[in-house]
């Protein structure tokens, strides 16, 4: 891949940005922020930690959006970052103005480019940015699933001891408090998850998972979860980059999946050049089916809220 361009050059662009070089994901990354002399300092930043990882990967910072031109990749970290005790919704009606118009500059100096949106409420902005564009649903796509899953299958590998190498998890819905990490398609390297943890322990973990965005805010006070967030994003342009089908949990726009359709949720993703190739539909169990109708109805009533 030739460039990314990264909007928005705060803690979660920053280190999206920092992973992506040092993974030379691509030869070319732009950070973009209206804040003066930001993103050129972010970038010069990360440029000089090149020598330690050896990459050459060009790193940028400019305040203008046309320096994002054909950007194949376009990721949104840009907006207010809630507060403790505030819910990813409660920064809904300061966000969306800020991400229209990124994505009016998206579709004048970027128009054949994939957008991961990254800014909270990420569900209902990325409905917003695929509406707004117009653009096939494989190309407006959101990061969430990938971040709840890595938080689950963290406190997974704490709890039993296991290699992180060897835990897979997968967490479904809306990025807010009623997400549905799914235990039953959790391993350990292929084996049920349950055949190690209790069941009332792997609810406490469930539970944790839901709540791993707010109990890091509550703890760091003045600032959001930003390195799990930005080696998820990171993973997605991996997987977009080098064209590698892989299965991750992503806010896609759904067309009738799941029983839902005109919404914007995590679910299984296959992830290729082209953007979200494919939505993969689990068999779920009516508890999980509720659990996830319940968590598209959060999702709609904000959508709802949309100006
Ligand atoms: C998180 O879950 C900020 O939504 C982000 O940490």
């Amino acid at each position: 891949m030739q460039k990314v361009a990264i909007i928005g050059a705060g803690r979660v662009g920053e280190t999206t940005a920092q992973f992506l070089a040092e993974q030379e994901t691509a030869r070319e990354i732009v950070l973009i922020d209206i804040r003066e002399d930001a993103p050129q300092g972010v970038a010069l930043d990360i440029a000089q930690s090149a020598p330690f990882f050896r990459f050459d990967t060009r790193v940028s910072g400019s305040n203008d959006p046309a320096a994002m031109a054909d950007a194949e990749v376009v990721v949104i970290t840009a907006g207010v970052p809630r507060k403790p005790g505030m819910s990813r919704s409660d920064v809904l009606d300061i966000n969306v103005k800020v991400i229209d118009g990124i994505v009016d500059d998206i579709m004048r100096y970027a128009p054949r480019a994939i957008i991961i949106m990254v800014t909270n409420p990420v569900d209902v902005l990325t409905f917003r940015a695929w509406r707004r564009t117009g653009w096939p649903r494989a190309r407006v796509l959101g990061q969430a699933g990938v971040l709840d899953a890595s938080r689950m299958a963290a406190f997974i590998a704490l709890e039993t001891g296991f290699s992180t190498r060897d835990v897979t998890t997968i967490v479904l819905g809306g990025h807010g408090d009623s997400m549905v990490p799914v235990p039953r398609f959790c391993t350990i390297n292929g084996i049920p998850v349950s055949h190690f943890i209790g069941p009332e322990r792997l609810e406490e973990i469930v539970q944790r998972t839901r709540d791993g965005g707010a109990e890091i805010l509550a703890l760091r006070k003045n600032s959001s979860a930003y390195d799990a967030p930005g080696a998820s994003v990171a993973a997605m342009v991996d997987a977009i980059s080098r064209h590698r089908h892989r299965l991750l949990p992503c806010v896609a726009i759904l067309e009738g999946e799941y029983g839902q359709r005109d919404i914007a949720m995590g679910v299984p993703c296959v992830l290729g050049r082209d953007g979200m190739e494919r939505v993969v539909e689990l068999p779920l169990n009516d508890e999980e089916s509720a659990a996830f109708a319940t968590s598209a109805a959060g999702v709609r009533a904000d959508i709802g809220r949309l100006p």
